[in-house]
């Protein structure tokens, strides 16, 4: 494994940016960031012999990437690379060391002269990266021999529906157990209401989702082709820190945003699915982790690149064009985890974050309000509250400005939510909890 982390296929040899020291990276690249007055509204490529190809604006007012201005806030760029730290919650903050990486790549890729999402994704040199990817994948989450990893498009949302058009068929009685533990998770129920007949054995929705639900084994009916649950509920801020055992009954986990961030016993599995966007790669791609015997089950009616036999079929799980660059920066990523440790460091890293963060709300005599029961609590996603809405605001702007972006929870929530997955430094959160501390003293 560590080898393998160290030894890239000689197809990849930029790849070798991910293992450098933060900072020196940092450094070197200091020209990475957002220059509001030079982003374009429409652009044309120039190059001159001074200046590299670069996008000039040809007209209109300076805007930022959102298309908004943000004059005073994000000021204050502490992280590495000149950036804030970025705490949102999905498209979320990528280890500097990746992004940089994916500029080079994007107009050289391999020193073949062109760019990474412009070769063909049958390329020998991106196949290279397929490969490595499924395999850093099987090892980094210690997937056994008899389950397939299957690269799938369209995030988490897309992975709702194709779990029952897979799935729902698996037994005769076309029915499926939810587990409603939140936002997620009713929107999955509710998609798999169209394609068979859904039960509800546990839900928290009385408790406003402060906890997950319990999972009794009376509830497992055999007649049901699975059993699904949202392994994170990004938005409540809660996670299943045991699964139940299910049995003959496969469980099916959505884990879009805690895949790679707890060790796991892929076993007790019969799908996990992850949309990217958090702690894979960029948004548009999902990876699936099915069970062989659950594959061959799908619905006449299902569409072909949603189909697990489909995408099975293929060495690479390229059943059609993918999304490339988000493949392209996954395999970044996984090398990048790789380096560090693998899961249990990210593990071990991701309750050193968050610990810090609760032990801090707990502290606070009641001035920062989790929203969640403490045993119940996530390590990605740490939501709380303030005493009233105009601290609650101010918080936000000043933290905006400290350089601590996109901590605004959720709008079916509201109160903070400080998203910290894998590629959030502890320095991130420490300064974020400096804040804090110095926050309750101003306004406490
Ligand atoms: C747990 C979970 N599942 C599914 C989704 C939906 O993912 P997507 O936006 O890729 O469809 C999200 C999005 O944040 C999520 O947090």
């Amino acid at each position: 494994m560590a080898l393998l982390a160290l030894a890239p296929p000689l197809a990849v040899p930029a790849a070798t940016g991910i293992r450098c020291d933060f900072r020196c990276v940092a450094m070197a690249v200091a020209s990475w960031r957002w220059r509001p007055d030079t982003t374009p509204q429409r652009a044309e490529f120039m190059s001159s012999e001074a200046a590299p190809a670069q996008i000039r604006p040809t007209a209109g007012k300076a805007r930022t990437p959102a298309g908004k201005a943000r004059p005073e806030a994000a000021k204050a760029r502490p992280a590495p690379g000149n950036r804030v730290y970025n705490f949102n919650a999905g498209p979320s903050m990528m280890p500097l060391p990746v992004m940089e990486e994916t500029r080079e790549a994007l107009a050289d890729f391999a020193g073949l002269g062109a760019g990474v999402v412009e070769i063909s994704h049958r390329s020998p040199e991106f196949l290279a990266l397929v490969e490595e990817s499924l395999t850093l994948l099987r090892e980094l989450l210690e997937v056994p021999d008899h389950y397939r990893i299957l690269l799938a498009h369209g995030g988490g949302q897309l992975q709702m529906s194709v779990v029952p058009f897979n799935l729902i068929a698996y037994r005769p009685a076309r029915k499926a157990l939810y587990v409603d533990s939140g936002l997620f998770a009713a929107r999955a129920l509710d998609i798999g209401t169209r394609y068979g007949y859904v039960h509800v054995p546990a839900h928290s929705r009385d408790s406003d989702y402060d906890r997950v639900p319990e999972i009794e084994p009376d509830m497992l009916d055999p007649e049901a082709s699975y059993l699904y649950l949202c392994s994170n509920n990004t938005v409540m801020g809660t996670r299943f820190h045991t699964f139940p055992d299910t049995g003959a009954l496969p469980l099916v986990a959505d884990m879009t945003s805690e895949i790679l961030s707890r060790r796991l016993d892929v076993s007790r599995f019969g799908v996990i699915f992850a949309g990217a966007q958090k702690n894979l790669a960029p948004a548009g791609l999902a990876v699936v982790i099915v069970r062989e015997d659950l594959i061959g089950h799908a619905l006449p009616t299902t569409p072909r690149i949603m189909n697990y036999a489909e995408l099975a079929k293929d060495a690479h799980s390229l059943a059609n064009t993918p999304t490339t660059l988000s493949l392209y920066m996954m395999c970044l990523l996984l090398r990048w985890i790789a380096a560090q440790g693998g899961v249990p460091e990210m593990e071990r890293q991701a309750e050193r974050r968050s610990g810090l963060l609760y032990d801090l709300i707990d502290a606070s005599g009641g001035f920062y309000r989790g929203y969640v029961l403490p045993a119940h609590r996530a390590t990605m996603n740490v939501t709380f509250t303030l005493p009233d809405d105009e601290r609650l605001q101010r918080f936000l702007a000043e933290a905006d400005r400290a350089g601590l972006y996109a901590l605004k929870g959720h709008a079916s929530r509201g109160g903070v939510r400080a998203s910290i997955y894998n590629a959030m430094p502890m320095e991130g959160v420490e300064l974020l909890a400096d804040f804090m501390q110095d926050f309750q003293r101003r306004h406490g």
